[in-house]
């Protein structure tokens, strides 16, 4: 990790981030907005002069998790009564000023959408108020803040936020809810954010959105979702271009042929399906059947026959029957995808399954039906891992390994870690590897040749 050295005021802030991709980049906003506004990161929170909890409420529960690490920090605020203590994400948009009512020891409670007026915010704290900033944007005033903040990390791979929110009401979800309605970015800021991006070094975007395949859809005289995609893949210097998340419903014609047509496009899909039965994906409001489902997986193969697919499931949903069950291990049979997260449901607030349904699927049946599903995806992962090896996979390399630093680590486009002995002036770079070795997750190689034009120019990972 990079030295760290003091603000000009020296102060520091510690922020812990929990849930996915949208909350890790959003963790990063904040830093460099705050970076911005002359503070510093600090290694951990007994350092910080600002602790900020960025939560998910999506399937933990976000409540307890909030309340057990208040009390830690509890103590840190008796020791330095300045320390500001703050929760943002989705579970502050979800709980509101009830957090403040509940917790004394909190001074700022922040959703998402008000991430940009996080150092004026801080100010207010300082001067003495307990703020509250869950106001939700509507689709005109949202800000797309990575402009606002980008100052260029020595990163070969980043996140771009393409759409904010989701219309889908998919009947478990509270996206909806905590980061509300769907709104996509303009083209000509993303494709812009991307030339930056690839100005500093950076070889490979992931556009990120609730529900990518519906970008641009609800604006007018937005381009669709592959040619987003394909407009990115053309800009100098990027390598690889990937997306998460896609709903099966909005996906087209136009995203499959790009498969077929841009090498750029990373042969790696997540495509959540949640259940292998209609009659639960009636009861989940999902929209696609288990039929168009695997007409989808069929089209995408055929486009791009290496493609590696990966899943989202969710057991015990209300009403659940063992011959639901069933479906679902049918279906991983029958894709065999590469890589799952799995699921136990569990109630969350607003959502429509929470209104209509009882959580009626015992815990003790939950857990076993999970592990059948994670039993069995557990010998075809392995089996996909094993394939690889003895072959030549094209590496883009991220930095040291995270295990050993003598080692490199960097992705081939199906998405799998590759571990292997190299100098670090490689970062950035395409590589040819030969698999060795496939591991519980991830594989282990040996360097065989580099194979793109050598950019020494790039910076090098610190
Ligand atoms: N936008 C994504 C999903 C967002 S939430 C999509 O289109 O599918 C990420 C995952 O969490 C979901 O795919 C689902 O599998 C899981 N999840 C969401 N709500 C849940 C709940 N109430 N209980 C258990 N798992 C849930
Ligand atoms: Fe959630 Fe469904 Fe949207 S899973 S994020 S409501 S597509």
């Amino acid at each position: 990790m990079a030295e760290l050295t003091p603000a000009p005021d020296g102060k520091r802030v510690f922020i812990q981030t929990f849930g996915c991709q949208m909350n890790e980049l959003d963790s990063g906003k904040m830093l460099r907005l705050l970076e911005s506004d002359g503070y510093a990161a600090a290694a951990d929170p007994s350092d910080a002069d600002v602790i900020l909890i960025n939560t998910c409420s999506v399937r933990e529960k976000p409540e307890q998790k909030v309340r057990s690490l208040l009390g830690r920090y509890k103590k840190l605020k008796h020791a330095n009564e300045d320390l500001v203590i703050g929760v943002t994400g989705c579970y502050a948009q979800q709980a509101k000023g009830e957090l403040l009512r509940r917790f004394d020891d909190l001074d700022l409670v922040m959703g998402p959408d008000a991430i940009p007026r996080l150092p004026a915010l801080l100010m207010d704290v300082r001067a003495g108020r307990r703020e509250l900033a869950t106001e939700q944007l509507d689709r005109q005033d949202y800000p797309f803040t990575n402009d606002l903040v980008f100052r260029g990390d020595r990163r070969v791979s980043a996140f771009v936020t393409i759409q904010k929110g989701c219309d889908n009401l998919c009947s478990f979800c509270i996206v909806p809810f905590t980061r509300g309605r769907e709104v996509s970015r303009s083209a000509d800021d993303v494709i812009d954010e991307v030339r930056r991006l690839a100005a500093e070094g950076v070889r490979e975007v992931t556009f990120l959105g609730q529900n990518v395949n519906s970008y641009g859809l609800k604006k007018s005289n937005e381009i669709p979702f592959h040619e987003l995609l394909a407009r990115a893949a053309g800009v100098e210097g990027i390598a690889r271009v990937r997306f998460t998340t896609s709903n099966p419903w909005d996906l087209d014609e136009g995203l499959v042929a790009l498969y077929a047509n841009e090498p750029r496009l990373s042969s790696y899909f997540h495509l959540p399906v949640q259940a292998g039965a209609d009659s639960m994906l009636v009861r989940m409001r999902r929209r696609h059947t288990r039929e168009r489902y695997l007409e989808l997986v069929e089209e995408l193969r055929a486009a791009r026959p290496d493609l590696a697919l990966s899943t989202d499931i969710i057991v015990g949903f209300p009403g659940e029957t063992e011959e639901e069950h069933q479906a679902t291990l049918s279906l991983l049979s029958a894709v065999r995808y590469d890589f799952i997260y799995s699921f136990k449901y569990s109630p969350r607030p607003f959502t429509g399954a929470v209104r209509k349904y009882d959580d009626d699927v015992p815990v003790d049946v939950k857990k076993r039906r999970l592990r059948e599903v994670q039993d069995l995806q557990r010998t075809i992962t392995d089996e996909a891992l094993a394939s690889w090896v003895g072959k030549d996979v094209e590496v883009l390399v991220e930095g040291p390994s995270k295990r050993d630093s003598s080692w490199l680590a960097g992705r081939i486009g199906q998405n799998w870690m590759v571990n292997f002995k190299g100098s670090e002036r490689l970062c950035g770079e395409l590589v040819t590897v030969r698999v060795t070795e496939a591991l519980t997750n991830s594989l282990a190689g040996e360097v065989v040749t580099r194979a793109s034009v050598a950019r020494s120019a790039l910076p090098i990972l610190g």
